[in-house]
């Protein structure tokens, strides 16, 4: 890790913030990279040959539906389900990829609910890097399994959960075969952390009240955290945001262990279950740092029903933004937060959108079919649901179905 000097760093916040600003109108593909942009933070040195899609640099958009969905004056969302292979996961993924080429591995590796998939057979194949994705046989939806494929990635689909691939893939790792960049990869959160400068930057440096994001795996979380310390320490940010972290309520071992205040031993959840399917984790590896991230700040852990994720991504649609399952929790989660009175309406939110609405289209089908069913085999209602219409091509009956004449 290069030694930074937080106190030079302090001392010159306004140029620091200034040159990061600046590199957006460069052509150079590190300054254009919203991870690399920032690369005063990152572990390498300046001239590192980076494996790069163009990541990060996702926008912050205002969502008015999902703010009065909420009871807020104000929403704002935060999409990184717009990085180039559609989740946040590529900003963790340039970084690690960069270090397994700089380290020499000869094969890169991870477990994955699907996301970490997609993105890692990407960059690697950026790299030119042989790569193995270890999933869920049967649970990962069509497209991220697409992506990982058409990457040209060797797809390992066990019988298991994704718990069973992590731990698969762990012992793979230990013995060196593979370069393994699940989130415990320390370089995966350097390059996700950088989401907390992108954002602190968008806000024009004033930090909001509550940051609101899923938790599966927990490395995301983590890396919020440790980005806003970062820029509080170096004088960049003058406090931190109050993180909040939300699960399924079928799949919430982080959640249940906060409820206990953090003590006592943390217990897995053995059998997840969500269809929320990228969150659908159990055994998270990375829940001290989370856990460190959401006291440090004040935040809070909660879970919400399928009912309330599918909701809650229907009227993200209808903001014109749209998001996958897992993201949606979110703003499920900030009503609930709104109507139990730990979010008031001076204050302001932002929710974090992780992956692009076109990650899992048969969820999305299903519910505005209203078909959808949770997973314990009961009716999630189609509360905003847009069923397709069937119609003749007549003129007649197109403009009736339209009310114009
Ligand atoms: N949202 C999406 C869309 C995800 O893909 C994930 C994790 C999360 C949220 C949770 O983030 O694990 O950092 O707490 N997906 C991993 C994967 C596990 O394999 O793609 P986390």
């Amino acid at each position: 890790m290069l030694d930074i000097d937080r106190e030079e760093i302090t001392s010159d916040a306004p140029s620091l913030r200034e040159l990061w600003r600046a590199r957006k109108s460069s052509l150079d593909a590190r300054d254009r990279s919203g991870v690399w942009r920032f690369r005063e933070f990152l572990p390498f040195v300046d001239d590192v040959e980076i494996v790069s899609l163009g990541e990060g640099n996702t926008p912050l958009y205002d969502a008015p539906r999902c703010a009065d969905y909420c009871h807020l004056p104000q929403l704002k969302l935060k999409h990184q389900g717009c990085n180039p292979t559609g989740s946040f996961k590529d900003t963790g993924m340039t970084v690690a990829v960069t270090q397994a080429r700089q380290l020499g591995a000869r094969f890169v590796a991870c477990a994955s609910t699907g996301n970490t998939a997609a993105s890692l057979a990407a960059y690697a194949a950026r790299a030119d890097l042989p790569c193995a994705i270890i999933v869920p046989g049967g649970q990962v939806s069509h497209a991220k399994l697409a992506q990982a494929l058409d990457y040209g990635a060797k797809v390992l689909e066990i019988e298991g959960n994704f718990d069973t691939c992590m731990n698969v893939i762990r012992e793979l790792s230990e013995d060196g075969s593979v370069y393994l960049v699940n989130s415990i990869n320390p370089f995966r959160i350097e390059g996700q952390k950088t989401v907390a400068f992108e954002l602190a930057e968008q806000l024009e440096w004033r930090v909001p009240d509550h940051l609101v994001m899923p938790g599966g795996n927990l490395g995301n979380s983590s890396a919020f955290g440790k980005g806003f310390r970062e820029l509080l320490q170096s004088g960049l940010i003058d406090r931190m945001p109050r993180i909040t972290v939300v699960q399924a309520t079928g799949a919430a071992p982080f959640a249940r262990y906060y409820a206990h205040n953090g003590q006592g031993p943390f217990v897995n959840e053995e059998h997840p279950k969500t269809l929320a399917s990228a969150i659908k984790i159990g055994a998270p590896v990375s829940w001290p740092k989370a856990l460190r991230a959401v006291t440090e700040t004040g935040g809070d852990v909660i879970t919400v029903t399928e009912q309330e994720s599918a909701d809650g991504k229907a009227v993200i649609g209808r903001d014109g933004i749209g998001c996958e399952p897992a993201s949606a929790t979110t703003v499920a989660g900030i009503r609930k937060l709104v109507s139990d009175g730990v979010i008031n309406e001076n204050e302001t939110v932002i929710a974090v959108l992780t992956g692009h609405l076109l990650k899992d289209t048969d969820y999305v089908m299903q519910y505005h079919n209203n078909s959808l069913m949770a997973p314990d085999n009961t009716h999630i209602a189609g509360n905003f649901a847009n069923r397709p219409i069937k119609t003749s091509a007549s003129l007649a009956s197109i403009k009736s179905l339209l009310s114009v004449s």
